[in-house]
């Protein structure tokens, strides 16, 4: 595994994180959850990302997780960094919602409780919820770490603008912001462009989450939608009408530039992801323990040419890719 630094902290993340929205909640097989775990730690993935509504049901990720981890991981405590996150509804009623100091202490707590965890290693603020200000949110974060509920704190999917306020109130308590995540693949650069710089600045580490789109940049749905698939699932967030042709496209000629790298499209997609030095890691997300071994191996070729980067961006330089 390779670790890089945190933005300006002394933490090392592996470039490799695994995430839990997907495939660790109750309609999920845990015996491959299970299995998912144990490949990533075993292969220096010391990273686990998770929220409070991961599932379905919403919780059930961090309790599953909770049962692994006390099941064989427990007395590696130390040795790994997990996150969670609160900010989008998790429980019914106008405080299971949003980003108030009441959401965020309550469902810190409950996250605790579900997983089993004595403290979280960073937790985020979901998103800007558009209305709580953001001082409000900040102090929450503080709080949880004044509490020892929380050893950092982070950000997630926050506007330029409400972006640097955090950034500001966080150096200014003295609660630094570790990590601040957001979507990032080759089909969707918005965040490459709008926020990384302004993290680089403030010395905040980047997490980047659907690094493959969803499963769209693994060449999957060439033939149509798999069952089983993420688009196939009821319980998915990758709608059918996302699969669109321009993006199936897209991704069977990314595919070629793949080949000829000796690399799968996902190898090739996580590459390019960390091809930008100010990501500290990309999330993986994978629904076996046989996805989550190939992707591991997009490690053996992080490089690109100048030409295997201008091909690639000629292939994805339309707009209505992004989503
Ligand atoms: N902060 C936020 O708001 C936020 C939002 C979203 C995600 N996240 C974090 O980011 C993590 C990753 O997001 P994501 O799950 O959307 O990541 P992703 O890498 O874009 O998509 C993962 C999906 O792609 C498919 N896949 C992965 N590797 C494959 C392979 N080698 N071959 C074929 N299919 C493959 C699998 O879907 P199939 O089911 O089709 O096999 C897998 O579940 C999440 O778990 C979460 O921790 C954070």
């Amino acid at each position: 595994m390779i670790y890089r630094y945190s933005g300006h902290s002394g933490v090392q993340l592996p470039v490799l994180s695994l995430g839990l929205w997907h495939n660790f909640g109750d309609v999920d097989c845990f015996d491959e959850s299970v299995r998912m775990i144990l490949k990533a730690f075993d292969s220096g993935i010391c990273h686990f990302d998770l929220a409070n509504n991961y599932g379905p049901p919403p919780g059930s990720a961090e309790t599953n997780f909770g049962r692994i981890f006390h099941g064989y991981l427990e007395s590696h405590r130390d040795e790994v960094f997990i996150s969670s996150k609160a900010g989008h509804r998790m429980w019914e009623g106008v405080y299971g919602d949003g980003c108030s100091r009441k959401n965020i202490i309550a469902s810190c707590d409950q996250s605790l409780r579900r997983t089993g965890l004595e403290y979280f290693d960073v937790f985020y603020c979901h998103r800007y919820d558009g209305v709580t200000p953001v001082e409000e949110s900040m102090q929450a974060l503080i709080d949880i770490v004044r509490q020892g509920k929380a050893l950092y704190v982070g950000i997630s999917k926050f506007p330029p603008e409400q972006q640097l306020q955090a950034y500001e109130l966080l150096r200014e308590a003295h609660v630094p912001c570790l990590l601040s995540q957001y979507r990032c693949s080759l089909f969707d650069r918005k965040a490459q462009r709008s926020n990384f710089h302004l993290a680089a600045d403030a010395g905040s580490g980047i997490v980047c989450f659907s690094p493959l789109a969803q499963g769209l940049l693994t060449g999957k749905y060439d033939g149509g939608i798999p069952s089983g698939s993420r688009a196939a699932k009821e319980s998915g967030f990758l709608k059918v009408s996302q699969v669109t042709e321009g993006r199936v496209e897209a991704a069977r000629q990314l595919g070629e530039v793949a080949r000829r790298r000796g690399q799968t499209l996902a190898q090739m997609a996580l590459a390019w992801v960390l091809n930008d030095e100010r990501v500290t890691s990309v999330i993986l997300g994978t629904s076996s323990a046989r996805q989550l071994e190939s992707n591991i191996n997009a490690l053996a070729n992080l490089s690109f040419s100048e030409e295997e980067l201008q091909e690639i961006n000629t292939i994805v330089a339309d707009e209505a890719l992004s989503f």
